[in-house]
């Protein structure tokens, strides 16, 4: 159920720079409408961190009941806020943001929506080998979710070494019981993750594929694609990824970066409105977000 805009409508939005393509606006008033809650979530352009301080009491003052923040903001948005949640903290970035009795209090939902992707595609990390690709801000999330998924070996490959390092050591300090290995995409990994003698699921979060580059591939040898039984793309332009084709030639099951884009978001909404999103609302609504965007 619908429900037209009038004086109760409660005021939901996105805190980013730039927004305009995003697709939450969609998404979030998709779950409002499946859940017949009158609420609306707009995004908002903001143009840099003194106006994201203005955003975020402006919307308090006007009754906000949440926010989601993204890029460029997801640190900075952390000096505003009253209470920050212990995965948030870990990950050192938030991107949702709930009024309470008390102030701002600041989520991290990336990790929690790529646990879920992954349960819903009945993918168990659980005592799994798993391999995150790239080291910048999104594979912080994807690093935390392997870490509390519980994998028995993780290894980062990336272009820089050093960066991949810092990325361990920083988690290495809440979970020092779970290995990091890190490899650089020019040295021998290959060697390394046979000798593991499992198959492993990669994380690729590195922008390496997306739209207009839709051949770019962020790993190179035919060799490494033979080894994994799952591949999760943080990009979703293209939907089929070159990265999501080789997956799949060498006989791996592979899935675009829609689904923990879906989930993150989900779990944004379940922590404003204090409710539980089931798979099949979950799946209509990616449904409708996979047609979206073949428009
Ligand atoms: P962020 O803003 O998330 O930190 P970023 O700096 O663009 O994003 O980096 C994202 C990831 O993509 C990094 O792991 C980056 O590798 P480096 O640490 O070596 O820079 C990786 N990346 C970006 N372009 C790449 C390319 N052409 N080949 C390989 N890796 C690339």
């Amino acid at each position: 159920m619908s429900f037209e805009i009038n004086a109760r409508t409660e005021l939901l939005g996105l805190l980013g720079h730039p927004v305009a393509h995003s697709v939450s606006p969609a998404l979030q008033n998709s779950l409002a409408e499946a859940c017949g809650l009158n609420q609306r979530y707009l995004a908002f352009d903001i143009a840099d961190e003194e106006a994201l301080e203005d955003a975020v009491w402006g919307g308090h003052a006007m009754g906000v009941r949440g926010f989601n923040v993204t890029v460029p903001y997801k640190k900075a948005v952390m000096e505003y806020l009253e209470e920050i949640d212990p995965i948030a903290k870990k990950i050192g970035a938030v991107n949702t943001l709930k009024w309470e009795e008390n102030g701002w209090h600041g989520y991290n939902t990336d990790m929690p929506g790529l646990l879920r992707a992954l349960a819903y595609d009945g993918v168990e990390i659980q005592g799994k080998n798993v391999v995150l690709i790239g080291a910048g801000g999104a594979a912080n999330a994807a690093l935390c979710a392997a870490l509390e998924g519980g994998a028995s070996k993780i290894l980062i490959l990336n272009r820089t070494v050093s960066r991949a390092e810092e990325l361990a050591e920083h988690f290495n300090k809440e979970y020092p019981f779970i290995p990091i290995r890190c490899i650089g995409l020019s040295e021998d990994y290959v060697s390394y993750m046979k000798e593991s003698g499992k198959e492993w699921i990669a994380l690729q979060t590195t922008s390496v594929g997306m739209h207009p580059d839709v051949n770019g591939l962020p790993v190179a040898g035919e060799a490494f694609y033979g080894l994994l039984s799952v591949g999760y793309d943080i990009i979703f332009n293209p939907e089929e990824t070159a990265f999501m084709k080789q997956v799949k030639s060498h006989g791996g099951r592979a899935f675009n970066g829609l689904r923990m884009l879906l989930f993150q978001g989900i779990r944004s909404y379940e922590i404003w409105n204090e409710v539980s999103i089931t798979d099949t609302v979950a799946r209509d609504i990616l449904v409708k977000m996979e047609a979206a965007l073949r428009r």
